[in-house]
């Protein structure tokens, strides 16, 4: 039967959530509808697409999908899912660079803090920084004070410090090959932080991530509650973003979680994924799913092979911020993030990757999650492989 696409389908295809449009043969398209399809991004594909065959399900597989019915429950954030939250008096950001630069840049957006203190050791970058987003002030009316420096004591009496400083992979490095060179780095922040800012909730974001969180915690000798890596939710988001293109969906649709290392051993989690609510293999060929599990581990490499120099830093600052709202109350339920295992998971005394609930003292509890076997194989080994380079 042959219909007349008006603007009114493509705008309810846009409203829930698609990004093409099927066009079948005998469909007479609007010109109207065609202009509103370039205008709210929706392509108009000739059809009848190939549909994935469904795939059957013997009865103890849908029997165990239903008794383990618990999903990732971690979602993105969405516009307006900000809860009334508290403000941090002074957050401090170690490393002004494209990480540091953005996370405070995000941070005065969003009004979490009376002060923003940018720390780096590049003369004058943290302090332009800061200049340049006063400046914008006039303009956004971002209540946050913007200090910056060189001086590492400018730590002095924050709640919450974001460590970004440290050298970024060049092409063809692994995260691993830069532990030598940022663990020095964090060893000097950790002082400050520790002597200057006693109480402070410490995000790091230096890589190698598991390892430069380890070192954190052994410099600063704070409780692991204080001392979290920010890994999580950026290799989840990339995962998350794999999949909607994938699945032709937007990212709001898909919930999906990565646990374990932030490099080679990290473990994007597909059992737990739902795109729609419904299980990944509704949507995605194995091979499909296979390929974005790689894409979110290989994700940060992408950009710095682009790049050449340096590595990613507009997701790595929304993903730090994200914790920053978990901590400050502006968002609720778990979030994926680096923490010292104290035998959840059956892991003793390694930092690795898993989702928890954060609050104004930090690290409340690790949620543990149902994971299937190979999973769980994924979590052991990365820790094993996170002991292993720590040791030599
Ligand atoms: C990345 C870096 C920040 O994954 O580790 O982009």
């Amino acid at each position: 039967m042959s219909r007349v696409v008006g603007s009114e389908l493509i705008e309810d295809a846009r409203q829930r959530g698609r990004v093409v449009f099927e066009i079948l043969p005998g469909d007479i398209i609007t010109d109207v509808a065609r202009e509103t399809a370039a205008r709210i991004g929706i392509r108009l594909v000739d059809g009848p697409l190939e549909r994935p065959a469904p795939v059957k399900t013997d009865g103890t597989t849908a029997m165990r999908r239903l008794m383990y019915k618990r999903s990732a429950r971690w979602v993105a954030p969405r516009r307006g899912a900000i809860l009334p939250a508290r403000r941090f008096s002074k957050l401090a950001l170690v490393g002004a660079g494209g990480v540091g630069g953005n996370i405070a840049h995000l941070a005065a957006m969003a009004d979490m803090a009376d002060e923003i203190a940018l720390i780096d050791i590049a003369p004058g970058l943290a302090a332009a920084t800061a200049l340049d987003l006063n400046h914008a002030t006039g303009i956004t009316g971002a209540r946050a004070r913007c200090l910056g420096g060189e001086d590492l004591s400018q730590v002095s009496g924050a709640d919450v410090v974001v460590v970004t400083a440290g050298r970024a992979r060049s092409p063809g490095m692994t995260r691993a090959d830069l532990i030598g060179v940022n663990a020095r780095v964090i060893q000097t922040a950790a002082e400050a932080i520790r002597t200057q800012a006693p109480q402070a909730i410490v995000i790091v974001v230096t890589n190698p991530l598991d390892e430069m969180t380890t070192e954190m915690l052994r410099a600063t000798g704070f409780p692991r509650e204080r001392v979290l890596g920010m890994a999580g939710t950026l290799d989840s988001s990339r995962f998350r973003n794999a999949l909607a293109m994938a699945a032709g969906v937007t990212p709001a649709d898909v919930q999906a979680i990565t646990l374990g290392s932030h490099g080679e051993e990290m473990a994007p989690i597909p059992s737990l994924a739902r795109i729609k609510g419904a299980p990944l293999e509704k949507f995605l060929s194995p091979e499909r799913i296979a390929a974005c599990v790689q894409d979110a581990v290989t994700g940060g490499g992408q950009v710095v092979a682009l790049k050449k120099m340096g590595s990613a830093t507009i997701a790595p600052a929304h993903a730090s911020v994200e914790l920053l709202d978990h901590i400050r109350g502006a968002r609720s339920g778990p979030v994926p993030v680096s923490v010292r295992l104290d035998g959840e998971y059956g892991i003793e005394g390694v930092v690795l990757g898993v989702p928890a609930h954060l609050g104004a003292s930090g690290l409340v509890e690790v949620e543990e999650l149902r994971l299937t076997e190979e999973e769980r194989d994924a979590l052991r080994r990365a820790a094993d492989a996170i002991k292993a380079r720590l040791a030599s």
